[in-house]
């Protein structure tokens, strides 16, 4: 394996705790601080990893698509069998318009030596105990692309399984996007349980197959990895949104118009370039090719927001996600039938033209199609 290390700890990867009777899989405080520092390219994958497996993509959703695509793509047909589990639904349907052969999620399982549970994150720990362990042959190999279940302890696989975690940053259709362009995408990779002797060949197989190498893969285990993506969506994603509306509802009120006030937001695409600039330049670096008013006033604005202790909420929330509160919050969530949810998915999914944000996003719209 000829993996880059992004720093010089050159570390071998630990051994795993077993689900059965130790901690939960990747249980972090007793883990060496410098996993998940190895960095894969497409020349740390061997393009035969797969042959001869029989692979089974259970789920066939927003990144379960676009993964079986992408491998269909990818692997030759006489060398490794793919096919589709689901439950009888449209994404079922979806999948044989799409041309795949699909089974119930047991037969999928049952049938193949890699099973990908593409599923979502909260309904799997009744599926996997209902209809994926049952099937599953020893020596298989089980991947997940979030560490939300392995990290939280909501599933307990037993030892003679592979345990792969294979976490995109890229939402399911830009991943399909990205591949067809041949850009691939970032994900977190680990080797969550190794009984085959084969995981990382599999694991790193499948990365290539999916498009992900050809952009790079991060070694993270399951616990950080799922820590840090569920954190950075409850703090920073949670303040940007507030932001927005906040900033809006006070512009609107003191006379600014509407659409100046998405415009000046995100429809100019002006913000877009600043995230885009903090990648290329640099977080601080980026700063400077706003001008002195921007970067005196920002800075200013910056100091007199810091006693709202920003840190201390963030701590909070993170300490409730890393000792399972917030998972076991979201299995409640889930029995109750999705109360919160729902109202979250009304307002995302409602008619733009009941909200003011919505209403000034059309007719900036409008606007710009016009000119
Ligand atoms: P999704 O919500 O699109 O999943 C839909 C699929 O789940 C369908 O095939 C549907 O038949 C099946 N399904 C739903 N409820 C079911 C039930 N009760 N029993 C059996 N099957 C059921 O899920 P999504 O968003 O594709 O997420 C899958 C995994 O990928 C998750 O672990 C998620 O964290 C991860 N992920 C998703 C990304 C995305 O772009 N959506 C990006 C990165 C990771």
């Amino acid at each position: 394996m000829t993996a880059n290390h992004v720093d010089n700890q050159t570390d071998p990867v630990p051994p795993v705790p077993h689900a059965s009777g130790g901690p939960a899989l990747g249980g972090h405080a007793d883990w060496p601080a410098n996993r998940g520092r190895r960095f894969f390219t497409a020349q740390d994958a061997d393009p035969h990893a797969l042959d001869g497996e029989r692979i089974a993509v259970i789920g066939y959703g927003h990144l379960g698509r676009p993964f079986a695509l992408n491998l269909r793509d990818s692997l030759s047909p006489r060398a490794s069998v793919l096919t589709v589990g689901n439950v009888p639904d449209e994404y079922a349907g979806q999948a044989r318009v799409d041309g795949f052969t699909v089974l119930s999620i047991g037969q999928a399982v049952a049938s193949a030596d890699v099973v990908l549970i593409l599923l979502p994150d909260e309904v799997i720990p009744e599926v996997f105990v209902a209809d994926i362990a049952p099937s599953l042959s020893p020596g298989a190999a089980i991947v997940f692309a979030s560490g939300y279940n392995l990290a939280y302890g909501l599933i307990a696989p037993v030892p003679e399984i592979d345990v792969l975690l294979l976490a995109p940053r890229m939402a399911g259709e830009n991943a399909r996007q990205r591949f067809l362009h041949s850009e691939g995408f970032f994900a977190y990779v680990s080797v969550e349980q190794d009984a085959s002797g084969k995981a990382w060949r599999r694991l790193l197989g499948l990365a290539g197959a999916v498009g992900i190498l050809q952009a790079g893969a991060i070694e993270l285990d399951a616990r950080r990895e799922a820590d840090l993506d569920l954190f950075i969506e409850q703090t920073m994603g949670a303040l940007v949104g507030l932001s927005i509306m906040t900033a809006f509802t006070v512009g609107v009120d003191a006379g600014i118009p509407p659409e100046a006030m998405v415009m000046e937001m995100y429809m100019s695409q002006e913000m877009e370039m600043v995230f885009r600039s903090f990648r290329e330049e640099g977080f601080y670096r980026a700063s400077s090719v706003h001008g002195p008013t921007a970067l005196y006033g920002g800075f200013v604005r910056t100091m007199q927001f810091l006693p709202l202790d920003l840190g201390g909420l963030f701590r909070q929330v993170l300490a409730e996600i890393q000792t399972g509160q917030f998972a076991r919050q979201f299995q409640a969530e889930r029995k109750a039938g999705y109360p919160m949810l729902r109202q979250a998915e009304a307002l995302s999914s409602g008619d733009p033209a009941s909200q003011p944000i919505g209403r000034a996003e059309t007719s900036v719209r409008t606007m710009l199609k016009s000119s």
